[in-house]
């Protein structure tokens, strides 16, 4: 029987792991037709890309589909120098900011957003709980204006689905990728008038030995830091709900000992990241496992799958919070490694130190997810959770 993985497939989005062992096992370099790129599931050969910008290049974009111009004008789809230029511009501005200093207004997020969930017997984790509180964050380390949450959310979430048919993005897509670009230039615009304390007034304005970013980086870096921003961390936050509502025990462990959290978020990360796949296009014919992929060709790093891979992670399906999995790929790697991932780490851990403590027990009510058409993000598109 012939073999076909298309990453654009509703199977897929539901559960990709029997898919992955496969590709691993059989098929380390796979040439999706459905797709049109290679797929590289060993977690070696990932780290091996991921280390190589010069042959895995980013500058044709690195969603598995793309939105239109943001190839070459952001942080995740430039290659060094630009790229290293534009981080080292935002890194710049997320330093002056004190992210400790965040702690105690996200913790004060959570608090709020739980008073409606405290009143429910049933609820749905990403509506009433993860989405709201991340968007809160977001905007608060951003220094977004509020009363926009609620638009900016849904259309951060459509930014990153595709057309289930088409696998492209689709007219509503690109509606909410314009609306999210009108949206940032408005808000820088104001920041510049009038800069404040915030995230987007520093970038705004950083510059580095006199090089300040240009207007159009600046634009779709903004709109990229929102989209990412948002979207991945509540897409995240629902995976790790689901894994202690999948596993009782390390729940458990977790309510009684809060420290572990941070345990939970990593093997989460690596267990089930909500980012599975980006892609890269080859600069030059590369030879692997006897395929040879062509200078031009797109090449799909499926991180879900090197996170799963037996070959670096013993007994690689079985959630284990006490793995400490050093090294997953769940924030990807190399110079495009998340630059988000301390804030997401810090805003996850508080989420769940107030949610824990504030529902100890719950059991998922839908046997079946509803989940995301994403090629490139998996989360479900609800979850709902009962009180037990
Ligand atoms: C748990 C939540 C998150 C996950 C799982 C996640 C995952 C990832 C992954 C896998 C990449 C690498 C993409 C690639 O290889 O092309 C990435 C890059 C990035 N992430 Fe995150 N992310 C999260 C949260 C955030 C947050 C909260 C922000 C912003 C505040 C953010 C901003 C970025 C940016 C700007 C990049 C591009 C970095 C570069 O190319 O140099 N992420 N993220």
């Amino acid at each position: 029987m012939s073999f076909a993985f298309d990453p654009f497939a509703a199977a897929v989005d539901a559960d990709p792991f029997p898919y992955y062992k496969i590709l691993r096992d059989e098929y380390p370099c796979f040439w999706s037709a459905e797709a049109g790129m290679w797929v590289l599931s060993r977690y070696a050969d990932i780290v091996v890309a991921l280390n190589d910008w010069q042959t895995y290049s980013s500058a044709q974009g690195n969603m598995m589909t793309e939105l239109p111009n943001r190839a070459g004008s952001t942080l995740g789809t430039t290659d060094p120098p630009r790229h290293d230029r534009l981080r080292g511009l935002i890194q710049h501005a997320f330093l002056k900011r004190n992210l400790e200093a965040m702690a105690e207004p996200m913790r004060a997020i959570a608090k709020m957003v739980l008073v409606a969930v405290r009143e429910r017997e049933q609820f749905d984790f990403l509506e009433d709980f993860s989405s709201k509180f991340t968007v809160r964050v977001l905007f608060a380390v951003l220094g977004l204006p509020l009363g926009d949450e609620k638009q900016v959310r849904d259309q951060a979430v459509l930014m990153v689905q595709s057309d289930p048919v088409t696998r492209q993005k689709g007219p509503a897509h690109l509606a909410a990728f314009a609306w999210m670009t009108d949206y940032a230039a408005k808000v820088i615009e104001e920041r510049r008038r009038q800069p404040q304390d915030d995230l987007i007034s520093l970038f705004s304005q950083a510059e580095i030995d006199g090089d300040k970013l240009a207007e159009r980086e600046v634009l779709l870096t903004t709109t990229t830091l929102i989209m990412a921003g948002i979207e991945s961390l509540g897409g995240f936050m629902a995976m790790l709900a689901l894994n202690l509502a999948d596993h009782a025990a390390a729940r458990r462990r977790l309510v009684a000992e809060p420290t572990l959290i941070p345990d939970a978020i990593e093997e989460s990360l690596r267990y089930n990241t909500s980012a599975q796949r980006f892609r890269r296009c080859l600069q030059r014919d590369v030879t692997l496992h006897g395929q040879t992929m062509r200078a031009g060709d797109f090449v799909c790093l499926a991180y879900g799958s090197g996170n799963r891979d037996e070959r670096q992670f013993p007994d690689p399906d079985s959630y284990d919070i006490d793995r400490k999995p050093k090294g997953h790929l769940g924030f990807g790697g190399g110079v495009h490694g998340c630059l988000g991932g301390a804030i997401a780490r810090m805003a996850c851990r508080i989420a769940f130190e107030e949610f824990l403590d504030a529902l100890p027990t719950f059991r998922r009510v839908e046997a079946q997810l509803p989940w995301m058409p994403s090629s490139t993000f998996r989360s479900p598109l609800r979850l709902q959770l009962a009180r037990t």
